[in-house]
């Protein structure tokens, strides 16, 4: 409403997730005229630092979208005096009471809402809650509280933390943030199931073989170490982004769009999964590699932040089964690891063998090759594409398998968001489809927690790989073992 505004506070503003994605992606959406006209954007942390240095920290993050593009220059300034410091204490009641004021008076006789994110190591996510709801709340409008996981280690600790920050917050106040969900891809896949009749009919165990769910890093955990070894592979990026994936690819047709319908079916699917099995893990660990340059490539171990001999995987495959009508049988493998060959995430769906198929033998093509195949490309490279066999055109029959492709490059040509400004955009609007709750956070840690504390309490050893490689090796044998070969690969 005219004559209101808008407060975001930064708390942790110079660590390093506000450097490099909230201040840019608030920037970013306040370029393109998405946030209310009333704005103020509060940094806070525990550094003393002037106004002036602290113009300078977030000058130095923001880039304009298209360079030179009109009036950037000055929208950045604009957008710079609407930046303030304040500097306190994460446990401290009296330093909270100060943002208050200091938010108060940037808000003048407005009628503001308030949004904190807690760009905070977990250990003190309970105490920053607390400090904000109680001091420095809105009193005129609503207040909304953005959390970044890792929302604890197991379903203990995270039941523990949701507990916590209950007595501070509401349900409807509290933003989990998986910036998976914001990416634009993720985004569409309710798209393009539910609104094309050509997928949704084929989307079930009768036509779809297996589904692989990938992410791969060309770079090792670089000085996240210490955080890094605390948690691991599978609850830095499985049990949060491509569990999330998995929801989303598998889930029902939700009643509407709203966010409670849709999460009501994510949560189904999540609570619907056959428990994890030791048998169907493979973990990895990468080890050092000179390569033929002469670059050393250093190992996980190398790594001064990470305890020595640490078994901690940096790679993991895992296949998984949804015990419902739908799914019945099909593997669902994922794979994820750090320091591999290439940056990659994406969603590639197997469907069957055609029944009876004509050309089985008239093509020289493996009959793996010749079943249809839908990537959808998260990143890089953004798009879908799906792999048909095609007749090579030409005199006599030679099928090639080619493929129909929808690369987002070339069909729109245009820079797609952040994942932290639609993010952030819809934290601004209130609207949740895109947010964790609370019921699938816990059916999240119910499915992973037996499994990863099996692996820590029998000190399970990773099998090594090399920095810059495809992986270990196991990830093959457990694909053969449920009849699938990594489409990624082949
Ligand atoms: C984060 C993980 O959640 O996601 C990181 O903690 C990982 O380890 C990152 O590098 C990957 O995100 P993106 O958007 O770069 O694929």
């Amino acid at each position: 409403t005219e004559g209101s505004c808008m407060s975001f506070t930064v708390v942790g503003a110079s660590g390093d997730l506000a450097k490099k994605k909230i201040f840019p992606s608030l920037f970013a959406l306040y370029y393109e005229g998405m946030l209310p006209e009333n704005f103020n954007i509060v940094g806070y942390a525990r550094s003393k630092m002037t106004q002036d240095e602290f113009h300078d920290l977030i000058a130095s993050t923001l880039t304009c979208r298209v360079e030179n593009s009109e009036g950037c220059g000055e929208k950045m300034e604009y957008f710079l005096s609407r930046c303030l410091y304040v500097s306190g204490q994460y446990n401290e009641a009296a330093d909270f009471a100060q943002l208050d004021s200091a938010l108060s008076q940037a808000e003048g006789n407005r009628e503001a809402n308030r949004i904190f994110y807690l760009s905070i190591p977990p250990s003190i996510f309970i105490d920053v809650a607390k400090n904000a709801a109680d001091n420095a709340s809105s009193k005129t409008g609503w207040t909304r509280v953005i959390v970044e996981k890792p929302f604890g280690r197991d379903s203990q600790s995270s039941k523990a933390l949701s507990e916590a920050l209950a007595l501070s917050l509401t349900e409807e106040q509290t933003y989990r943030i998986d910036h998976y969900l914001g990416k634009e891809l993720i985004d569409n896949l309710a798209v393009l199931r539910f609104s094309n009749l050509v997928f949704e009919p084929l989307w079930n165990r009768q036509y779809i073989r297996n589904v692989q769910i990938i992410f791969s890093e060309p770079f090792g955990t670089e000085g996240r170490g210490g955080y890094f070894d605390h948690y691991n592979i599978i609850r830095d990026i499985m049990q949060n982004h491509l569990l999330q994936m998995l929801a989303l690819f598998a889930m029902e047709p939700p009643v509407s769009l709203d966010a409670e319908d849709i999460r009501n079916e994510k949560v189904k699917v999540l609570r619907s999964m056959r428990p994890l099995d030791m048998e169907n893990l493979v973990i990895g660990q990468y080890k050092g590699r000179k390569s033929t340059n002469g670059q050393d490539y250093p190992a996980y171990l190398d790594d001064p932040t990470v305890p020595e001999g640490s078994l901690c995987p940096t790679f993991a495959s895992l296949a998984m089964y949804i015990d419902n009508p739908r799914w019945d049988g099909v593997p669902f493998l994922m794979k994820a690891g750090k320091a591999l060959n290439k940056r990659c995430a994406e969603i590639r769906v197997q469907f069957r063998h055609v029944p009876g198929n004509l050309y089985k033998n008239a093509t020289g093509l493996d009959e793996n090759l010749l079943t249809n195949e839908l990537v959808i490309r998260i990143q890089p490279d953004e798009g879908i594409y799906l792999k048909i066999n095609n007749k090579v055109p030409g005199l006599g029959l030679r099928l090639d398998n080619s493929r129909l492709d929808l690369s987002y490059k070339s069909r729109y040509n245009k820079e797609l968001p952040d994942a932290y400004e639609r993010l952030i955009l819809d934290v601004v609007n209130g609207d949740k489809r895109l947010f964790i709750r609370n019921d699938e956070l816990e059916a999240a840690w119910a499915l992973f927690t037996p499994l990863l504390h099996k692996l820590e309490d029998d000190k399970i050893a990773p099998e090594l790989y090399p920095y810059g490689s495809r992986g270990p090796i196991g990830a093959h044998y457990l694909a053969s073992r449920h009849g699938v070969r990594w489409g990624d690969l082949s």
